[in-house]
């Protein structure tokens, strides 16, 4: 294989160039370069303009050539939040969901995440590796080339080592970079329920036993908390997420999903690298995630499963300069989807964000909330070659077809690593 490589033929290439992450008007500008070509060398785009301008460079003349047929490139989909690994489907859960039963009424009664759990330490890390191995290629289908897998289907020592050493041993069989993240506190396990200091007695174990392995083993990168009602409290998210941080992992939040907690204020004073969900967030945490560094995550796919009526307030948010972010939030229980496009759909119809500041959350904004923004979420010199293309004529439509997937092409570090076999209708 040689070593560079010339894309061209991108009727518009959406580089997302500029300094910083993107917040309230700046959301919009996608930086489109008409006709746009990169140039390719180790993974790395070492330029990109227009085709004549790469074309008339003496390094693009050696170089292996792409010509993407006049289709739209963007950098590739970065998913800051999902559950990849899980053992099985939650879809007699849908069937009841349908049927009446609320997400917290079916946890009650065991299933929910607790189903999720009893199945995966039932399963092998061979099937477990192998599902995953499924998903990650369709995360690469539609476009993703990073995303992030949390763990917290495992819930006691083994099982959670189990799905971190998954994470890594993934990173190394498959293209797709994986950012792992511990979420040992997605809720209290079985075991636990039912005593007066069950829930202090697994955040011992979390602290005390399953950290100082992750951080000896560097298994992950940040740490999460469910903080809401029903997992943890305010007060029990800081606990951890403080320990977590001197195993060396940052902080991130599940926040303000079913309930408001407060958990939004708790990730901006934590300085946390992104809190998530955020559909019952109020007035002056829509004022301090405007002010702050942490990115505001919204995943509008739960709310479009659970059949819920209540969004993410994006408009609000974008509007008091948050760093706003979009993602899949992948998991058996509440969206189990592998697909940007679809979550840029419901981001434009539900939270009523333009095609332009839904790529900007799916892309440079979510590279923020791995903290991944100097190599991953534009096109530009220096950066990874992580990059999708859409069999679409303008980049407005990569939302508006939805239901079916439209991505052409994914590269990853300059290497294709998903080529659709026919056009889309
Ligand atoms: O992000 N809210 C907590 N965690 C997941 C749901 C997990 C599950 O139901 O299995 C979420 O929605
Ligand atoms: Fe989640």
């Amino acid at each position: 294989m040689r070593d560079s490589l010339l894309i061209t033929g991108a009727s518009q290439l959406l580089t997302l160039r500029g300094s910083g992450a993107r917040r309230g008007s700046s959301l919009s500008n996608l930086g489109i370069i008409k006709d746009g070509a990169l140039l390719v060398r180790d993974g790395v785009i070492e330029d990109i303009g227009t085709r004549a301008e790469m074309e008339s460079l003496p390094e693009a003349r050696p170089a292996e050539k792409l010509d993407v047929g006049g289709r739209v490139v963007l950098p590739g989909f970065v998913d800051s939040h999902t559950h990849l690994i899980h053992a099985a489907s939650r879809a007699e859960e849908y069937e009841l969901k349908i049927e009446g039963a609320s997400y917290e009424e079916i946890a009650r009664k065991g299933g929910g995440i607790l189903n999720s759990v009893k199945k995966l330490r039932g399963a092998t890390s061979a099937a477990l590796k192998e599902r995953a191995l499924r998903a990650l290629k369709q995360f690469a289908a539609h476009g993703t080339t990073t995303l992030e897998a949390k763990s917290g289907y495992g819930l006691e020592v083994a099982s959670e080592l189990k799905i971190l050493g998954l994470h890594k041993e993934l990173n190394a069989v498959q293209p797709l970079e994986i950012v792992s993240t511990f979420l040992g506190a997605h809720v209290v396990p079985t075991e636990y329920r039912g005593k007066a200091d069950g829930a202090e007695r697994y955040i011992k174990l979390l602290s005390e036993s399953l950290m100082p392995r992750i951080g000896e083993a560097r298994l992950a990168e940040f740490c999460d908390v469910f903080c809401d009602r029903g997992a943890f409290t305010i007060e029990q998210a800081k606990r951890i997420l403080q320990a977590g941080r001197q195993w060396g992992m940052s902080p991130r939040l599940h926040a303000e999903q079913l309930r408001r907690t407060g958990a939004a204020q708790l990730a901006v004073q934590l300085k946390a690298a992104s809190c998530d969900h955020l559909e019952q967030v109020n007035k002056r945490d829509i004022q301090a995630l405007g002010k702050s560094e942490t990115v505001a995550t919204m995943l509008p796919g739960c709310d479009f499963h659970l059949g819920l009526e209540r969004y993410a307030p994006a408009r609000a948010l974008i509007d008091a300069g948050a760093i706003v972010a979009l993602a899949t939030d992948y998991n058996p229980g509440t969206s189990p989807t592998v697909s940007m496009p679809m979550i840029l759909s419901l981001a434009c119809t539900q939270l009523r964000m333009t095609p332009a500041e839904a790529i900007a959350a799916a892309t440079i904004n979510a590279a923020y909330a791995l903290r991944r923004e100097k190599t991953i979420g534009s096109l530009e010199v220096g950066k990874q070659a992580d990059l999708a293309v859409f069999e679409v004529a303008d980049y407005r439509e990569i939302p508006y077809y939805f239901g079916v997937n439209h991505c052409w092409m994914t590269v990853k570090r300059g290497r294709v690593i998903h080529a659709a076999e026919q056009k889309p209708i």
